[in-house]
């Protein structure tokens, strides 16, 4: 069977290897599910993978199997899987649980552990590659008719888990109207953390930095959000204009955005930090001024990463909310697709050098009409 693999710690290392095909014995108590791969995106993480600056092998293996953004079909179950039948459409979750209680009471997302299991990231094979065996644990059903966008799940339940949380976090004010949201970045999680928050009836003004015609704005306008070029209206004045703002998602993989976001969060507001910056970078900030405001304000910040099932499925939901309000919107983030793992190269340099790309994706295993699961 064929796979992506990178040989973590060697940079561009990423090849075609060939692998056994996994077995519904490798899940133990009769618990496996045989998953055929369908489609798997690709984003920063992945190219990060491949430079050698993040993601372990398995523990025996001196390779990685990558991809962590997948649909698949579930072609086999094990005897005492009641949770699946063949035909159905899957996304499975990322992480893996360690030891920690949160990860004993399914959050591994929240895990306290240093050490972390991720498909495709650390220490775990992913995705890109023709079958995978999984527990029905981390299978999460995807409806039939969301089968074109179901690849977009993934990174999706990662905003969902950051937009729950802050939600949740809230339940501090006994009661939260939000009204205004700002979503710092345009790139895909700023999308899709724009269309999140649209579907809970927010106003959201949306920051990017490119001026002039720029697609990611009109799917913007399309969802109802207003785009603001931070190079013509820096985001203080933005904030002045368009705010309060009661929640804002930081998504510009900047660290140095977030100190202006906290600046400029609205009193007893929700600031949530998504972006994973794995640099050594330092800047200066007003800091007594933060502080006060923070302090005066009663306000809140909270960092998100991953997603444990929950959020997938809360995703599951939005994507329905979406087909119906903004028919057709999440298809248009498919802009750049690959067929077939052979195609690796192409996949890495159009999630490297290709701008306009929103969403980079493999099509493995292409179906035609439709394949009915039988109950
Ligand atoms: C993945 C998350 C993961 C994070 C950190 C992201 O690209 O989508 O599931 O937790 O990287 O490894
Ligand atoms: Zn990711």
């Amino acid at each position: 069977m064929k796979a992506l693999a990178v040989f973590p710690g060697r940079a561009g290392s990423l090849h075609l290897a060939d692998l056994p095909r996994p077995t519904l014995a490798e899940i133990p108590g009769g618990r496996g599910v045989l998953v055929k791969v369908l489609r798997v995106g690709v984003d920063g993480t992945d190219k990060e993978i491949n430079a050698a600056e993040y993601g372990a092998a398995p523990p025996g293996s001196d390779f990685l199997v990558i991809g962590h953004e997948c649909l698949g079909r579930v072609v086999e179950v094990g005897p005492t899987v009641t949770e699946f039948v063949p035909g159905e459409l899957v996304v499975p979750t990322v992480r893996r649980p360690g030891g920690s209680l949160y990860d004993r009471i399914g959050q591994y997302d929240l895990t306290t552990d240093d050490v972390y299991f991720e498909r495709g990231i650390n220490l775990r094979h992913g995705f890109l590659t023709e079958f995978f065996a999984e527990d029905p644990e981390y299978l999460v059903r995807v409806p039939e008719r969301l089968a074109p966008v179901g690849v977009l799940l993934e990174p999706t339940s990662v905003i969902e888990k950051g937009i729950v949380q802050a939600y949740e976090i809230q339940r501090r004010l006994k009661v939260w109207h939000p009204r205004r949201a700002a979503v710092l970045g345009t790139g895909t999680i700023g999308l899709l953390a724009s269309m999140a928050l649209r579907v809970r009836g927010l106003e959201v003004t949306a920051v990017g930095r490119r001026t002039g015609p720029y697609r990611n704005a009109e799917l913007l306008r399309e969802l109802g959000a207003r785009y603001v070029s931070s190079t013509e209206t820096p985001f203080p004045q933005a904030a002045k204009e368009h705010g309060p703002f009661d929640l804002i998602f930081e998504a510009t993989g900047s660290a140095a955005i977030v100190f202006e976001a906290m600046e400029n969060l609205g009193k007893n507001g929700v600031l949530v930090l998504s972006s994973v910056t794995g640099g050594g970078r330092a800047v200066e900030v007003p800091a007594d001024r933060i502080n006060l405001g923070f302090v005066l304000g009663n306000k809140v910040m909270v960092g998100t990463v991953n997603a444990n099932r929950d959020y997938f499925e809360a995703g599951v939901q939005d994507f329905s909310r979406a087909e119906l309000q903004f028919p057709e919107w999440l298809s248009k983030l498919l802009t750049h697709p690959v067929d077939g793992l052979e195609k690796y190269r192409e996949m890495m340099r159009l999630l490297t050098e290709e701008r306009s790309a929103i969403k980079v994706f493999v099509n493995v295993a292409p179906e035609g009409s439709s394949n009915p699961p039988r109950r």
